[in-house]
Parts: C-alpha cells; sequence; structure tokens
C-alpha cells in the first residue's frame, strides 16, 4: 500500500466533476453523467479516511467541512491536489481483464492475415492453449511480475480497479496459482482487483482426444477445479466461455450453477463470436453480467431486455478492442441494448489473445466512434455500470458521500473531451481510496 499520509485529501481546482450519482444507469438514464461545471474551475472533492465527504464549489465544500470541524488548509490533516482546471471523473473500473498469464501471441496476427479464424487456431492446439502451455510453465512469482507491469499501465491510464480471471490453468494447480498471483497483485495496490475463476475458458490439453472430452472436463471443472478454488477463498466470481465450439449453454450452467452453490457469483463470456445462447443464459441465472455480446440473438438481446425490466438486471459488457483486434467491424448491438434499457457497461478484455489492450482510455474513443455511444454513456460504462457488473454498485464508481475515493484527474476541461483526443494519455492523477497514487503528487 502506499504511505501513510494526512486523512483527508481536497481536489480542487476542476472545471467539470463527474460524479455518475444516482445509481445504475440503464436506458435513458445511460447518458446522465450528473456532471457538476464551473467555468472558473473552482469545483473540489473532499475525501476522508479513504471516502469521498462531498464534491462542490470549492467555497461551499471548504465550509461544509468546517462546520465538521475540518480545515482543508491543515496540512496534518489534508493533502492537497490541484486539477489546473480540468475534469474530474471517478476512478475508472475495468469490468473484464484476463490480467495474468505468460508469453505473447503476437504470431496470430499473422495467422488470421493469412485467413485463420479464432476458433479454428485454438481447435489446432494455439490460441488459448498456447498461452496456457506459457502460464503452466510460469512460477508464481513471474506470474506476478508480468500482472503487475500490465496493472501499472493500467492504473497510469485510470483504472483503479480492475477485474482479472483465471483460465490460463485449465488444471487445478495452475488455476490456484493464477487466482493466487490476482490476489497477491489486490494485496500490494494500489489498484484493486476482483478475482474470477475461469477454469471452463477452454478444455484443456489432456483432455483433447478423448470421447465426451468437453463434458469429461467440464466434470473437471465442477468436481476437482471449482472445491478448491472454493476452498482457496480468493475468487468471487465464475465465469465461462459459453459460445458454439467451445462450451454450451448446458455445460456452461452446470459450470456456472455448481460455481453458486460454491458460493461465486456467476458471469459469462457470452456470444462472442456466434449466437450461442449465451445472452438467455445469464439473464435465466441472474449473472452479474453478460461479457462480449459481440452478436447475441433477438431473443437473448430480450431475455436481457425483460431481466432488466424486471429489476434484476444483467449488465452488458462490451468489450470493443476485442472486436477490433479480431474482426475489426462487429462490435455489438450497444445502441440497441441501451435503447431496450439494458445497462451498459464497457471493459478491456486486456489478454494476449484477442485484446493486447491495458487501456481504458481506449474504449471511451472506440465506443464513442464505432458504437454510436456519447461520451457520458460511454464513462458510465467505465465507471457506476462498471461497479454494478462487478457487484461493487453500493461502494464503487461514483463521486458521492460516504462512497470509495477513486478519482481520476484529466487534463481536458470536459469529459466530452476524453474519448475525443484519440490514443493520447489523458490522465494527469489518479486517487485511489483517498490517496495520489499516480502523477501529480499532493503538495
Ligand atoms: O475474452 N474469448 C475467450 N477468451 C478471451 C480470449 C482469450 C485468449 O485468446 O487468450 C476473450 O476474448
Ligand atoms: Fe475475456
Amino acid at each position: 500500500m502506499t504511505a501513510a499520509g494526512p486523512p483527508g485529501l481536497l481536489v480542487d481546482g476542476a472545471r467539470e466533476v463527474v460524479t455518475m450519482a444516482g445509481g445504475l444507469r440503464r436506458g435513458s438514464t445511460q447518458g446522465q453523467a450528473a456532471v457538476l461545471s464551473a467555468a472558473d474551475a473552482d469545483l473540489a472533492v473532499a475525501c476522508w479516511e479513504g471516502h469521498v465527504v462531498l464534491a462542490g464549489g470549492r467555497e461551499e465544500v471548504t465550509r461544509r467541512l468546517a462546520a465538521d470541524g475540518l480545515d482543508p488548509a491543515d496540512p496534518s490533516r489534508f493533502g492537497h491536489l490541484d486539477a489546473r482546471g480540468g475534469t474530474v471523473t471517478p476512478g475508472l473500473i475495468d469490468p473484464h481483464t484476463h490480467l495474468v498469464f505468460a508469453g505473447s501471441r503476437e504470431r496470430e496476427i499473422d495467422l488470421r492475415r493469412r485467413g485463420a479464424g479464432y476458433l479454428e487456431i485454438l481447435a489446432a492446439g494455439g490460441g488459448i492453449l498456447s498461452t496456457v502451455a506459457a502460464t503452466r510453465a510460469a512460477s508464481l512469482d513471474d506470474l506476478v511480475t508480468g500482472g503487475r507491469r500490465w496493472l501499472r499501465e493500467m492504473l497510469g491510464h485510470g483504472a483503479t480497479t480492475v477485474e482479472a480471471k483465471s483460465g490460463y490453468g485449465l488444471e487445478r494447480d495452475a488455476e490456484l496459482r493464477q487466482l493466487e498471483a490476482i490476489g497477491r497483485l489486490d494485496a500490494e495496490g494500489p489498484v484493486e482487483l476482483v478475482p474470477t475463476f475461469l477454469g471452463a475458458h477452454a478444455v484443456a490439453p489432456e483432455f483433447r482426444g478423448r470421447p465426451d472430452a468437453t463434458d469429461t472436463y467440464v466434470r473437471d471443472v465442477i468436481e476437482v477445479q471449482l472445491p478448491a478454488v472454493a476452498a482457496q477463498g480468493i475468487a468471487r466470481f465464475c465465469d465461462v466461455f459459453c459460445e458454439e465450439g467451445v462450451f454450451n449453454t448446458d455445460q456452461s450452467r452446470r459450470v456456472l450453477e455448481a460455481g453458486t452453490r460454491l458460493g461465486l457469483v456467476p458471469r459469462l463470456h457470452a456470444d462472442e463470436l456466434r449466437p450461442s445462447g449465451g445472452a438467455e443464459l445469464a439473464a435465466e441465472l441472474g449473472a452479474a453480467a453478460a461479457d462480449h455480446l459481440g452478436v447475441p440473438s433477438p431473443a437473448g438481446v430480450e431475455a436481457l431486455a425483460r431481466a432488466a425490466e424486471r429489476g434484476n438486471p444483467v449488465v452488458a459488457t462490451l468489450l470493443p478492442a476485442t472486436s477490433l483486434f479480431l474482426k475489426g467491424e462487429e462490435y455489438g448491438p450497444a445502441r440497441e441494448l441501451i435503447d431496450r434499457g439494458v445497462p451498459l457497461a464497457l471493459g478491456t478484455d486486456f489478454n494476449p489473445g484477442t485484446s493486447p489492450t491495458p487501456n481504458l482510455q481506449l474504449m471511451l474513443s472506440l465506443a464513442v466512434l464505432r458504437m454510436g455511444l456519447t461520451a457520458a454513456e460511454a464513462l458510465a460504462g467505465v465507471t457506476i455500470n462498471a461497479a454494478h457488473a462487478l457487484r461493487l454498485g453500493d461502494s464503487h464508481g461514483a463521486i458521492e458521500p460516504g462512497r470509495q475515493a477513486d478519482l481520476v484527474v484529466w487534463d481536458v476541461p470536459t469529459h466530452t473531451q476524453i474519448p475525443y483526443w484519440l490514443g493520447a494519455n489523458l490522465v494527469c492523477a489518479v486517487v485511489k481510496r483517498g490517496r495520489v497514487v499516480w502523477g501529480g503528487a499532493p503538495d
């Protein structure tokens, strides 16, 4: 963790504060970012002991702190961060990554250029399975070191909370080792990690070629891996790659129900490459999120819309870098999902095979340029809605009194410029639990 400092932090000099106050966004509220703005850049956010106290005009914030006996000018009580006329948002939340792995897969770019499909490369023993071979051979320290490198990049681009999956072990001990690496990185901080077990990412190589290979492997996930993962106590979610040709809906249901019995919340890789019944299954199981949704069926969209209407929303988590990296055109029906009242989140899907980018800012640009979202809709997708996708919707993802003080200070005067400066890193400073953990040191 970061060194102890004063218990308070005052961020001031902001022209805009995107609070995202007001809870989960869906339908017409997806684009309501609850923005405070002040042409004279006098907005402030006060934090105390890791939580937001309030946001507003500097004078009012100072007055209300004084009424509580707190003087923001007292350096023993408050650090200070000057936003220099920029924009403050909640810390970004990446709700879908495969952070911990070994090796790299740049060779597949060329295989795809020559016409090989993603699942074809996997079926031939490459793809995910080549990362599995490298990850099984890596030590815990190797995995921690690799994860730390990419977490620094994520933090530097504004991410303060990151979901991270196993799924490159595909056997008990290697899956446990990946989860342990995730647990260590979380304990190390400052980025907070949310661990997910993804034993059902592909059929392990030693099962392939057997009759009923997939069902036999699913039994291994359920009977061998899941009980050990639950006993280890690190994973919070259970995920499955539910896709035609990988795990079908029956196999996915079995894994996710077994996970639920052990206290792991279900989430899915759903309908990434073909409509495979993943969105329908996510709605049926009350999953926290249905991820990818590059090509859900009309019935899948309908099921997600109904779940949201019933007050049991599954967060549709779209992963545009994967679409860009694999195909360059299929970004999922983002507008339709929003129009049907489904809450939308965005993630990097950071992984060595389909999305080697740790940069959530880029997802905002792709969402605006390729998926038809407004800047505010996209920002909701990497803050409050991403928090809900991780079941952290009451404590993370917004600048509201009592919430965890995770903030980003951006070097632009308004949030609408964040997706606009394509490919630039606009982050000046990142605050995690009320402490400056990247950039602009407090004076
Ligand atoms: O989300 N589609 C399945 N899993 C990852 C890719 C994993 C890999 O290719 O290594 C994804 O795209
Ligand atoms: Fe993924």
